[in-house]
């Protein structure tokens, strides 16, 4: 009986057939083929490639890719003649007809692969926006919920050496249970928005490591490492070359040891980005990655790096692709992105509102930025919904996953502007203790908002600051919140002895648009804002950081004022086509000084 039922799902549903591993960690130092470019595309918003009309799912859809055998076949699509979209980038910002779209869009992309004996073959996507049904060669191989952490599957089985099709279903529609949930204030750009790639590893290899500086400490590296595959209990071998170390630990049955031991390393910081190359060596396989290795902690209201207190500076960015606007994918987005933080004098970046691409990360390492990296449970989300608090955790693990080994990545959040109760309250600390499981290194926060005790005074205690490290807290004083002048009389209050970082405060201003101090939209009242901003924001006793909002003007679907704003937040410091605002220069002083 029990076998007729396996029987009946994997014909039902083939989903279930490839038992599938985890994320695999570091991609970078692995033999891979690139499938990115031009990819086929269907866009299909009755999801009639997926749905019979009796909205049941067709098991003869468009992941098929069929095409007619005789001139009485029947076929209504066909991907070949259909136009095609560029893989990465959003849907959105390549085609006018496409600009507001939000539904399905079906890709397609053949391939080659002769594979070599006694290895496996892996798909890798950076991050398809927002729900992706993955299939190969008409079977479908799985399915990922999220827009911005990467996923992969195993096609080993289902690979042939000639005439490969990947069909991707992704579906960027918001739902009211999603994360993030229906309301966001940028825009939902859908697609395969990052890299897609086929990794190719021996039958047993390095699936994940983790190698770190301990919990407080700037001498012991301590993580693990852990190979996938048939052979799983053999010697590895962690070496740092530059520092002379060699490690070398056996994996057990699970193919997994811990590592540990001390080295004598240069640490990394913004003033000296110090990255080594670290080489783990199994008898079947060998990774390289460029790790850096620093502490961080709180002390009280400090937070220390390598031990001594640091103030973070920085600014806020959306993953907005600088100039030309769209989802930003590429090293270079990164590098201009960055590059622009560096020259406001930032030491510090908050990547919102969302994991960004891996490029990010990997350049503000080489750079010396420290990034606060948050996953999108923002504002209103479906806090009692189970469902809803799994995908949560599942994208707060991805992320993790993904960037554990970079030494940029000191805060993770779990959380923006979220509305005050119980079932969120549990919801978030949940979150955090799921983290707190998956890295000890790092420090816990969320963009938390205040409230006013008097006319004058500001108090922080959100119930969830009981459960960060670093207070976050966003306020708009003297844009949604009063005049900039507002900012003069007000002192800040907090019920926790831990640092604060404003993780956001600022106000819109249109690049070019010239009036007085007073008036909203101008290049002055913005700067007017900065001005009383900075002079309240140094009077806060337990104040560690500043992340303003934010770097560059960026698109959202909820701002439409006409010549003002035309889907544009203007909040930038900097406009879309590059151009510094006034108080781009208001705030690079203070942070020169700093
Ligand atoms: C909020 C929110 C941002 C938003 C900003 C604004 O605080 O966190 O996502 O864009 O305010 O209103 O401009």
């Amino acid at each position: 009986m029990k076998l007729l039922i396996l029987i009946l799902l994997l014909v039902v549903c083939p989903t279930v057939q490839a038992q599938q591993i985890g994320l695999i960690a570091n991609t970078d130092g692995r033999k891979t083929v690139s499938l990115n470019g031009q990819w086929q595309t269907i866009i299909d918003p009755y999801e009639s490639g997926y749905y019979n009309y009796r909205y049941q799912p067709s098991d003869n859809g468009y992941f098929k890719n069929a095409k007619p055998k005789s001139k009485t076949d029947l076929i209504e699509y066909d991907f070949d003649s259909s136009a095609t979209l560029n893989v990465p980038g959003d849907w959105n910002t390549q085609s006018d007809q496409l600009f507001f779209y939000e539904g399905t869009v079906w890709y397609k992309k053949s391939f080659d692969y002769p594979r070599k004996p006694d290895t496996r073959l892996f798909v890798y996507f950076g991050a398809a926006n927002y729900f992706a049904d993955v299939y190969l060669n008409g079977e479908k191989i799985g399915q990922h919920e999220g827009g911005f952490t990467p996923f992969n599957f195993e096609i080993t089985k289902l690979v042939r050496d000639t005439g490969n099709f990947l069909v991707v279903k992704v579906d960027n529609k918001r739902r009211l249970d999603a994360v993030p949930t229906l309301m966001t204030d940028w825009w939902n750009y859908g697609g395969l928005t990052r890299e897609v790639k086929l990794i190719e590893t021996p039958a047993t290899f390095v699936h994940d490591y983790l190698i770190q500086l301990q919990k407080g400490s700037r001498q012991r590296v301590s993580g693990w490492v852990k190979l996938a595959g048939e052979k799983l209990n053999q010697r590895v071998t962690v070496r740092i070359p530059e520092a002379g170390i060699s490690k070398t630990v056996n994996t057990d049955d699970r193919g997994f040891a811990e590592v540990d031991f001390n080295a004598d390393l240069k640490l990394w910081s913004p003033e000296s980005p110090k990255i080594y190359e670290v080489i783990i060596e199994a008898e079947t396989d060998q990774v390289r990655d460029q790790i850096g290795f620093r502490s961080i902690e709180t002390k009280g209201t400090d937070i220390l790096l390598n031990g001594r207190p640091i103030f973070l500076h920085g600014v806020c960015i959306h993953e907005e692709a600088p100039l030309r606007g769209g989802r930003a994918y590429s090293r270079e987005d990164a590098r201009t992105l960055l590059g622009w933080a560096k020259e406001l004098g930032a030491n510090f970046v908050r990547l919102a509102h969302y994991p960004h691409n891996e490029f990010m990360i990997r350049e503000a390492d080489r750079m010396g930025i420290l990034v606060w990296s948050e996953i999108p449970v923002y504002w209103t989300i479906q806090w009692e919904n189970a469902a809803t608090f799994e995908n949560a955790r599942n994208q707060l693990g991805e992320m993790i996953a993904r960037d554990k080994n970079r030494a940029a990545v000191v805060i993770w959040s779990v959380a923006n502007e979220t509305p005050l109760s119980d079932a969120r309250l549990t919801f978030l600390k949940n979150l955090i203790s799921h983290a707190r499981s998956l890295d000890t290194t790092r420090l816990m926060s969320a963009a938390m908002e205040r409230h006013y005790i008097n006319d004058t005074t500001q108090m922080i205690d959100d119930p969830l600051g009981e459960y960060l490290d670093v207070l976050g807290c966003n306020e708009y004083v003297g844009w949604y919140d009063g005049l900039p002048e507002k900012a003069d009389r007000l002192e800040w209050r907090s019920k926790y002895q831990k640092p604060l970082v404003m993780s956001e405060f600022g106000g819109d201003a249109l690049y070019g648009h010239h009036g007085d101090a007073g008036a909203r939209w101008t290049e002055e009242y913005q700067e007017s804002i900065y001005q009383h901003q900075i002079a309240m924001l140094k009077k806060i006793p337990f104040l560690r950081g500043t992340s303003p909002w934010i770097l560059t003007d960026f698109r959202s679907p909820r701002r439409p004022l006409p010549n003002i704003q035309d889907y544009w937040n203007r909040k930038g410091l900097i406009s879309n086509r590059g151009e510094k605002k006034k108080a781009f220069y208001v705030l690079q002083q203070w942070y020169k000084q700093l």
